[in-house]
């Protein structure tokens, strides 16, 4: 079943986060579905603009409505991960996404506030909800490169929410994208979280940039003849805290990376005489649905369809 993020985030606040998960392709979509529904997790479906064109925009929705179907069990919503204006108007129009990311945190305040709220009313006005941002993650953003880390600004952001009405706000606390996050120990800054929420209390924030970057997964892959050297992530002990403070939203793309990476690298070099792109795809789709399922443990998201169900239906 297809819902808001909103109907997702209501039930989660304040006691877990819901994972939000990019795909690409098949494998992942069938994988990422198994997962969820072995863990009886609701989540989130994201599709990014690279995503998007990799194979083609229509495609992914097709596979997103295709997988509703075939997974009668899931809860899920759609979302736009990183969308500029005019690839945000194109999945409001779709039909498909519930949801879409408004990222115009590389602006000044009032012209990401003048662009989020274009983008939050004609969202709105076709029942889709919207993720906007404040801040700037350190390493690239889609096509935004920023050399540091801009810290999201606790008034700026009680400000921009009440200018621009969006639904839930990625906030820069020190994360980054991709396997190289920290150089030395992590440190995040949940104070900023802390007081985020005491300014906007009960209202939903999201956490970029989250993979863990699982030490044993890199070591695999680098004995199956990687070289990633000096990958750290997010320490995944942190999700619950992150949770209490209003992160309802936990994206993670680059361990999903690292887990096709690994099983592809060791399929290949475990069988040197196979060619069949399905053979390394049998193992592939239930090795990331184990992994999506161990996640879901991790941000307390597991075990909760029944619940979610239950209020959905009220
Ligand atoms: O935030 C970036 C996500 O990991 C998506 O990555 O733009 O390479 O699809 P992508
Ligand atoms: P990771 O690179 O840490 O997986 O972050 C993904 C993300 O934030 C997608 O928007
Ligand atoms: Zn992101």
């Amino acid at each position: 079943m297809i819902v808001t993020t909103k109907e997702l985030f209501q039930q989660a606040y304040g006691k877990y986060a819901i994972g939000a998960y990019n795909i690409n392709n098949l494998e992942q979509t069938m994988g990422l579905f198994k997962g969820n529904v072995d863990s009886q997790a609701p989540f989130i479906v994201q599709l990014s603009k690279g995503a998007r064109s990799y194979s083609h925009k229509r495609m992914l929705e097709m596979m997103m409505t295709t997988a509703d179907e075939i997974f009668p069990d899931a809860v899920f919503a759609v979302h736009l991960d990183h969308g500029d204006e005019e690839t945000c108007m194109d999945c409001i129009s779709s039909g498909v996404y519930s949801s879409v990311m408004i990222d115009a945190s590389h602006h000044p305040l009032e012209k990401n506030i003048e662009i989020t709220k274009r983008v939050v009313d004609a969202a709105h006005a076709k029942g889709l909800v919207v993720e906007a941002e404040l801040g700037l993650l350190k390493g690239v953003e889609e096509d935004v490169h920023a050399a540091d880390h801009v810290y999201t600004k606790p008034e700026e952001a009680e400000y921009f929410v009440k200018q621009t009405g969006c639904d839930s706000l990625a906030c820069a606390i020190g994360t980054s994208h991709g396997a190289f996050k920290f150089h030395g120990d992590q440190k995040l800054r949940f104070d900023i979280l802390a007081e985020i929420q005491k300014r906007l209390p009960g209202f939903p924030l999201v956490m970029h940039g989250s993979s863990s970057v699982p030490q044993d997964e890199v070591a695999r892959i680098n004995a199956a003849g990687g070289e990633i050297k000096g990958a750290s992530g997010v320490d995944a002990s942190q999700f619950l805290g992150a949770a209490k403070l209003g992160v309802t939203k936990i994206n993670i793309d680059t361990d999903g990376r690292l887990v096709w990476c690994r099983v592809h690298r060791e399929f290949f070099r475990d069988h040197p005489e196979k060619f069949d792109l399905r053979d390394p795809g049998k193992v592939f789709i239930p090795e990331y649905a184990k992994f999506i399922a161990a996640k879901n443990v991790l941000l307390g998201s597991a075990g909760r369809l029944g619940e979610v169900r239950a209020a959905l239906k009220k």
